[in-house]
């Protein structure tokens, strides 16, 4: 049986590693803490639409090529013994002034020149679709179908398939390549690009803090979907779980490999928040965490073949839930041989050779 070492145990790592046992490799995953990092703090957002902007038409098309994939995924998941909690629910994006609801405008028109679904709505359609909202919501941008998954459930779902098909988990952190057994993918998040010359410096931290909420007795329930606002310029997304719990995220910050959380973080996410869905004055406060998502400098993950028998999947940026299922058929795809799915063409590691030309 040919050997395949993943080397990071986050929502790509583990898809990868599960996809490949599945068709008869003997996979290793090297991770200290395998399903923790980055993906256990994810939001859970399958939201191409939501987080398209224009200029990045291959992360949206990319995406959507991911999302399209999510429900047999998800499905094969759960065949394999536990369900990874993917939400029908689609997403809401709301304005709270005059220059976001023009922004949201723009965002319509573009996505419905795209020829993707979405529905403007009034403030007061919006209130009624999801009466926790803000009286001061100027406007709404429904998108169906952008969906959310909880990463919890997610990892907890991809480890349980990982034993089941024989995977093996070195609870180590691979610092060279030398000495790994067999094809290697490379799936370290924002340590990937200390793993090899061909990502030095295309992949990099991009810090997240995020928060875990829940309802208290005579309070109002959480959304029923996604919310999404920009908030004075910040993006706030509120994603409600089955459990009762709403993860809010999340800050963006450039600070190294710094993931502590701090009190300007959680103000902001909480006094965003706030503005847009008021009750959540009165919630408990369960959890705050900082993680590192990859980030890249044009947001595109890179996806494809380093050399010789060395694949990477990383530099997600804020999509690897997302991109999980796509990311893990073209690594499957290239350790078979076969060509890669066309839609991850543009996520070519060689486009960093040729931007340096
Ligand atoms: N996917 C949302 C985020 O990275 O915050």
């Amino acid at each position: 049986m040919k050997e395949l070492s993943v080397v990071g145990g986050g929502v790509i790592g583990l898809s990868v590693a599960w996809r490949a046992s599945a068709r008869g490799r003997r996979v290793t995953v090297y991770d200290p803490d395998p399903g923790r990092g980055a993906s256990w703090l994810a939001g859970g957002m399958l939201a191409p639409v939501t987080e398209a902007w224009p200029g990045e038409e291959d992360v949206l098309t990319l995406g959507e090529a991911s999302l399209r994939r999510w429900p047999d995924f998800a499905r094969d998941l759960a065949e394999e013994g536990v369900d990874p909690g993917l939400s029908p629910h689609g997403t809401l994006v709301v304005a709270l002034d005059s220059a976001d609801a023009g922004n949201l405008e723009m965002l319509a028109a573009y996505l419905t020149r795209l020829g993707r679904e979405v529905g403007q709505l009034t403030g007061r359609e919006a209130r009624r679709a999801e009466p926790g909202l803000a009286a001061t919501v100027r406007s709404g941008l429904l998108v169906p179908g952008d969906l959310a998954v909880d990463n919890r459930k997610l990892l907890i779902a991809l480890k349980h398939a990982c034993a089941v098909r024989g995977v093996e988990f070195r609870h180590e952190t691979v610092t060279e390549l030398e000495g790994l057994e067999g094809d290697v993918v490379l799936a370290a998040g924002a340590w990937t690009g200390r793993l090899h010359p061909a990502l030095d410096g295309a992949v990099r931290p991009l810090k997240g803090e995020i928060l875990r909420l829940r309802p208290r007795r005579g309070c109002l329930p959480p959304p029923k979907r996604t919310v999404r606002a920009m908030v004075e310029g910040r993006p706030i997304y509120l994603v409600p779980r089955d459990d009762g719990q709403l993860v809010l995220g999340a800050t963006q910050y450039e600070a190294g490999f710094d993931e502590t959380v701090t009190v300007r973080g959680v103000r902001e996410l909480l006094e965003g928040a706030e503005r847009v869905f008021p009750c959540l004055t009165e919630y408990e406060l369960v959890e705050t965490a900082a993680g590192l998502r990859a980030a890249s400098v044009d947001t595109m993950p890179f996806i494809g073949e380093l050399g010789e028998g060395v694949f990477a999947a990383t530099g997600h940026h804020r999509n690897g839930l997302l991109m999980a299922p796509v990311t893990a058929d073209a690594a499957v795809a290239w350790l078979d041989g076969r060509p890669l799915p066309d839609e991850v063409a543009a996520a070519t590691p060689s486009r960093r050779s040729e931007e340096r030309v």
